[in-house]
């Protein structure tokens, strides 16, 4: 009676596995799939990592690198446009922005700085703490980079 059960247990389990395995998955994980397959052959991610692209600039981007040899299909390509939009979309010009672009990507993706907003005060600590945490920010750029980050992403 018991090992019915479990066998019931286990047969029912794989059926949700194999299941779960046929679904597509989401979109934005589509994605970053679809980058991870087509885009490392060449370099690693900090060229994508150091860009802010609107869809027009990413698709131009991603048509250059399938050009240069880049495997991406034609159905793939929206969806990669999509995902790289999404994760490296465009940032206000300004000075500022290449230090934002080449410091503050060594960590965690770009999402992390345009989801947080805040005074200067509280832009000021943030980076004094992330320093903490091991970025590399020269001198020079803490105050472009805090002006920058401040004029653009100041309280909601
Ligand atoms: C066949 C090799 C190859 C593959 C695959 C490839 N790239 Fe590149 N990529 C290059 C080369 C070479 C450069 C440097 C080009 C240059 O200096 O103009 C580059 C540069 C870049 C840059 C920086 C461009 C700039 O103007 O600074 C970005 C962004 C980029 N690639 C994104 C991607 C993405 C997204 C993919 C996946 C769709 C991809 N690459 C796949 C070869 C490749
Ligand atoms: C050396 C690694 C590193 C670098 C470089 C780095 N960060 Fe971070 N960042 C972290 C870590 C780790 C966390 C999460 C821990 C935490 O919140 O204390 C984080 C979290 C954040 C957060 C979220 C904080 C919150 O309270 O939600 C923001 C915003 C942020 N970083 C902005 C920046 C900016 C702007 C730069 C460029 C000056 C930068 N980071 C560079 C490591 C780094």
């Amino acid at each position: 009676m018991r090992k019915t059960i479990l066998w019931f247990c286990v047969t029912v389990f794989s059926a949700i596995i194999v299941f779960a395995a046929g679904q597509n998955p989401p979109r934005a994980e589509k994605g970053e799939q679809i980058m991870n397959e087509a885009c490392m052959s060449c370099h690693d991610f900090r060229p994508i990592d150091t860009q802010a692209q609107d869809k027009d600039g990413w698709t131009k981007l991603v048509k250059t690198m399938i050009d240069k040899g880049a495997n991406v299909s034609t159905e793939d390509t929206p969806v990669l446009v999509e995902y790289l939009v999404k994760k490296h979309g465009p940032l206000p010009n300004g000075a500022g922005k290449k230090i934002l672009l080449e410091t503050c990507t060594l960590c965690h993706d770009l999402g992390r700085v345009r989801e947080h907003s805040g005074t200067r005060e509280e832009w000021e600590g943030l980076l004094v703490h992330m320093m903490g945490e091991g970025a590399p920010l020269a001198d020079e750029d803490f105050e472009v980079l805090l002006n920058y980050l401040a004029r653009n992403f100041g309280p909601r």
